[in-house]
C-alpha cells in the first residue's frame, strides 16, 4: 500500500492508521460482493455467494509474520510485506460459482489483482484446496488516495468445511499430526472434490430443465 500522490510524504504512519484503512478495505470489498450477489440474484435468481466473512489481523499474529519473515516490526514492513492485514473469506455454494465471483471482482476497475494463487487446480499437499486473490482497493481519505491489499479466500461449503477441520488438527498437533489422520485427512479432501463435482452436475442437469431459465 502506498498513497498515489506522494509515497514519500504521505506514509501510513500510525497503528490507528493501518486499523482504520486495513478495515474501510474490508468494507468496501464486502459491499462489491455483497452487490454482486444482489444483482445475480436479480438477473439469475439465485446467489452465487452462500456468506462472508471478514477479518482484520490481530497486532500480534502481524508481529509474528514478521518475524518469521525475518522483519522488524514497524508498521511500514506490516503494510509492505504482510498481505492479509485484511482477509475476506467468500464462501460459495459451487466451484464454478468461485471462478464467476474472481471474474468480476477482477474485472472492476479500481480493483488491482496483485497475484492468484488457485489451489484448486493446484491443491496444497494437505489437499486444501481454495482460491486466494490478493488485490488492492483505493481507500479515499480526506486527503489522499491510500491502495489497501486485501487477501480474498473463495471456496465452497465443503472445501470450507474440510479447512476447518484440518485448521484445528493441524493447530492441536502443531502441524504434527499422526500419519493416520493425516492419511484419513486426505481422504476426505477427495471426498470433498467428488461431492462439489457432483452437486456442481446435479445442480446444472436441474437447471437445463427449468422451463424458466431464459440464460
Ligand atoms: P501464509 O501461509 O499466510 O504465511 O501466506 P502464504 O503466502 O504462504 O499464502 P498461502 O496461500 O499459502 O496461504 C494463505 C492462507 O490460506 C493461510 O493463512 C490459511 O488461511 C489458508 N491456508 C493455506 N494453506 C492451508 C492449509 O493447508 N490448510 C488450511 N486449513 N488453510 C490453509
Ligand atoms: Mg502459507
Amino acid at each position: 500500500m502506498g498513497a498515489q500522490d506522494n509515497k514519500e510524504t504521505d506514509p501510513i504512519d500510525s497503528w490507528m492508521e493501518v486499523t482504520l484503512i486495513y478495515n474501510s478495505a474490508l468494507k468496501e470489498i464486502g459491499t462489491k460482493l455483497e452487490i454482486l450477489n444482489d444483482e445475480f440474484q436479480h438477473v439469475h435468481q439465485y446467489n452465487p455467494i452462500e456468506h462472508i466473512k471478514s477479518r482484520l489481523k490481530t497486532s500480534e499474529s502481524i508481529v509474528k509474520k514478521l518475524k518469521k519473515k525475518g522483519y522488524e516490526s514497524t508498521i511500514e514492513n506490516m503494510v509492505e510485506h504482510v498481505n492479509d492485514i485484511a482477509g475476506i473469506r467468500v464462501i460459495c455454494s459451487f466451484t464454478s460459482d468461485i471462478y464467476r465471483v474472481a471474474d468480476m471482482l477482477s474485472n472492476q476497475s479500481d480493483i488491482k489483482v496483485l497475484s492468484i494463487k488457485d489451489y484448486i487446480k493446484n491443491p496444497k499437499p494437505s489437499g486444501y484446496k481454495s482460491y486466494h486473490m490478493l488485490v488492492t482497493v483505493p481507500i479515499f481519505l480526506s486527503d489522499r488516495i491510500v491502495d489497501a491489499k486485501v487477501e480474498i479466500q473463495i471456496r465452497t461449503v465443503a472445501m470450507d468445511f474440510w479447512a476447518s477441520l484440518e485448521h484445528k488438527i493441524h493447530y492441536k498437533f502443531e502441524g504434527n499430526a499422526p500419519e493416520h489422520i493425516k492419511k484419513e485427512l486426505e481422504e476426505c479432501a477427495e471426498m470433498v472434490s467428488n461431492l462439489d463435482a457432483k452437486m456442481l452436475s446435479l445442480n446444472e442437469e436441474v437447471h437445463a430443465l427449468d422451463p424458466t431459465n431464459h440464460e
